[in-house]
């Protein structure tokens, strides 16, 4: 009985030794675990987990914790972490093309945006940047845009000489100079603060991001612009996607596709409720844009899709004005 034994815990010991470590997959963001991004990286945990058990272990680091605007580039470089989704306006560095969805007053909608992400176009999109080392998972939508600040903004003349936090987008510091405005580069984790004490005066993002970093507790006004968007690229370092066994790189790749379905489906489910709350919470005023008014703000910032034209390249920004319908 006592040999059985001994043998038993010998067998399990080496059973164990044998069994190899989970590779470990660290999923770094800037938001809130509440918004579309939030949840589909959450969501990718658990699908990766149960696909892949005991052969990875997924861990996911919202809110900056991990990596910051201007870092996670760098680190996913480095491998200090695996997979980051950036929001599309954060890829210049690597590709001028990506530039795309940043010009205001493109897509009518996140419907048109996500047929120009499904497009030939769209889709050769997600390995522009294979040369940096940086591959393209997918897609995943957080929706459009709306400018607040403290003071209403019908017309783009009101916008005259405010300071706007804009992300590290080229495109944006253009869109908000066409106004007359006064754009600043600041990491998504500065906003609230930025805004607080009145380092910038107002900030375009998504109803989602808005409400979840209280930025409409420190905004008076919020226009309900529509007036760009706001998507991610999910990307993994190159060398270290194309290493991975082929049955956890599957298992991953089936992960991923099925997490950012997800993240769409709350992005665009959750959308108005988001901006419900924020109109709940009664702490800035949210302002329709009439049709007029939408017309002079597109009228002011549209040459910048021509100042912008030989970087993006004519034909793309074609095929993205027929996602339109
Ligand atoms: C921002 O910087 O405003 C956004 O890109 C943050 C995000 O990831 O949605």
């Amino acid at each position: 009985m006592k040999l059985k034994l001994i043998l038993a815990a010998a067998l399990l010991a080496a059973g164990l030794t044998a069994q190899a470590a989970p590779i470990i997959v660290k999923y770094s963001h800037v938001v809130a675990d509440q918004t579309p991004k939030g949840q589909a990286a959450l969501k990718f945990k658990e699908l990766a987990e149960k696909k892949l058990a005991g052969k990875v272990e997924v861990q996911v680091f919202p809110n900056s914790q991990l990596f910051g605007d201007g870092k996670e580039m760098e680190a996913l470089a480095l491998g200090d972490v695996q997979i980051i989704a950036p929001s599309l306006s954060k890829f210049s560095k690597y590709t001028k093309k990506l530039q795309v969805f940043d010009l205001p007053f493109l897509f009518d909608d996140i419907q048109a945006v996500d047929r120009f992400q499904s497009s030939k176009e769209g889709q050769d999109m997600l390995s522009s940047m294979k040369g940096k080392g940086i591959v393209g998972l997918g897609y995943l939508h957080n929706g459009m845009k709306q400018l607040s600040s403290n003071k209403p903004m019908p017309t783009p003349a009101d916008a005259k000489g405010l300071k706007f936090r804009i992300q590290s987008s080229d495109v944006l510091e253009a869109q908000f100079k066409a106004v007359g405005a006064n754009p600043q580069k600041l990491a998504f984790s500065e906003v609230y603060q930025a805004l607080q004490t009145g380092v910038v005066d107002g900030q375009e993002n998504t109803w989602s991001n808005i409400y979840s970093k209280k930025f409409h507790e420190v905004q008076k006004y919020i226009m309900n612009s529509n007036h760009g968007v706001i998507d991610y690229m999910v990307v993994a370092n190159g060398k270290w996607w194309d290493s991975l066994p082929a049955d956890v790189r599957k298992g991953l790749s089936e992960a991923m596709k099925e997490s950012i379905a997800f993240g769409n489906k709350v992005a665009t489910e959750e959308d108005d409720e988001f901006k419900a709350k924020v109109i709940a919470d009664n702490k800035a005023k949210v302002l329709p844009l009439s049709k007029e008014n939408t017309m002079a703000w597109r009228a002011a910032m549209k040459p910048v899709w021509k100042q912008f034209e030989g970087e993006i390249g004519a034909d793309l920004i074609k095929a993205a004005e027929k996602a339109n319908k």
